[in-house]
């Protein structure tokens, strides 16, 4: 029987990245460096890949940009090889190389629609390829620790963590470990190849049927949502030029317990009669809102209950997803019903 595979998806990022001198940590260029490169830096990672099923490496380069400028046709490209690699019972795991910018909303996307039943893992770095800090190789290395470890869902591993994509934010533009889970730390430690995991297997909700996939990836672009910030002096000026402009959503970065500016909120109770949907998230980077209706009694359950809208007495749902995740979701939501 021939081996399993570990499939490796090349998009771009920092980890690829090229500077003109290793002393250089910023101003250079992401996306240089291809997937194969990438695998030739670390020396033992065939190994690390066969782990307990012999599992062999083989690479794909899917793209090769910063992830700040990642576009429908780089995401469409990505659904459609790692649903492929699903349903592809010679590979074991999928692993995607990818900038630190928006993995965060790339991670949300593959976990939303595809709730995979294989690890499909995301890696990246802080410092370019060419830097005497080079990150991506010892990430690469763990991230492919944690493909042959076997476990279901979408990771990201960076800086010795493993994050679920649910969780995983950026939150610093420079340090290492610029990742972090939202609240609840860590899923997972890699510590010399091997995985430390913190947390009970998660529960996987219903992923997209191969109808509403294919329906997905035969789009030309997803719906425009666009993220808006309440507070002091925010006001209805933003939402009118939007919706004059044919926006289709708005997710509100809204004040402390996704409390939202009066005039604002007039504002956006007009886009909604006019079919616009407005979900409310907060701008707090802990916690999420409380009292708007979803309960959630354990960890699985948060999970779960983050893909649930709650309707408050003016009529805007609150959802409990950071900012950057809702407008994915909101986008996929509103794709999928239209
Ligand atoms: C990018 O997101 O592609 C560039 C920044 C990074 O990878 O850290």
């Amino acid at each position: 029987m021939p081996s399993p595979k570990i499939v490796i998806l090349g998009t771009g990022g920092t980890i690829a990245g090229q500077a003109d001198a290793s002393t250089q940590g910023v101003g250079y260029r992401a996306g240089q460096i291809t997937v194969e490169g990438l695998i030739g830096a670390v020396p033992d990672l065939p190994q690390i890949a066969a782990g307990r099923t012999g599992a062999v490496l083989q690479a794909q380069q899917l793209a090769q940009i910063d992830s700040k400028d990642m576009d429908w046709s780089v995401w469409r490209s990505l659904l459609q090889a790692v649903s492929e690699g699903l349903a592809d019972a010679s590979v074991q795991a999928l692993l995607i190389t990818h900038g630190t910018d928006t993995l965060e909303e790339t991670a949300w996307l593959l976990h939303a629609v595809l709730q995979p039943h294989k690890p499909v893992v995301l890696t990246c770095a802080m410092r370019p390829a060419t830097s005497l800090q080079a990150d991506g190789p010892q990430n690469l290395r763990d991230a492919v620790a944690v493909a042959a470890a076997g476990r279901a869902g979408v990771w990201v591993v960076a800086a010795g963590e493993v994050h679920a994509a649910s969780e995983v934010l950026k939150v610093h533009p420079y340090r290492l470990n610029a990742l972090r889970s939202y609240e609840g730390g860590p899923c997972a430690c890699v510590e010399e190849g091997l995985v430390r995991w913190l947390v009970s297997e998660p529960v996987m909700q219903q992923a997209w049927t191969p109808e509403q996939l294919q329906a997905l990836l035969a789009r030309h672009d997803l719906p425009w949502v666009e993220v808006l910030q309440s507070g002091a002096l925010q006001g209805r000026r933003a939402v009118h030029a939007l919706l004059a402009a044919g926006v289709q959503g708005l997710v509100i970065e809204a004040t402390g317990n996704a409390t939202v500016h009066l005039d604002l909120q007039r504002a956006l109770n007009a886009a909604r009669s006019q079919g616009v949907k407005v979900w409310r998230s907060t701008r707090c980077l802990e916690g999420r809102p409380v009292g708007q209706g979803v309960v959630a009694e354990n960890a699985d359950d948060a999970i779960a209950a983050r893909l649930a809208v709650a309707v408050d007495a003016q009529e805007l749902d609150c959802v409990l997803l950071p900012p950057s995740k809702a407008r994915v979701a909101m986008m996929l939501e509103l794709a999928r019903n239209s």
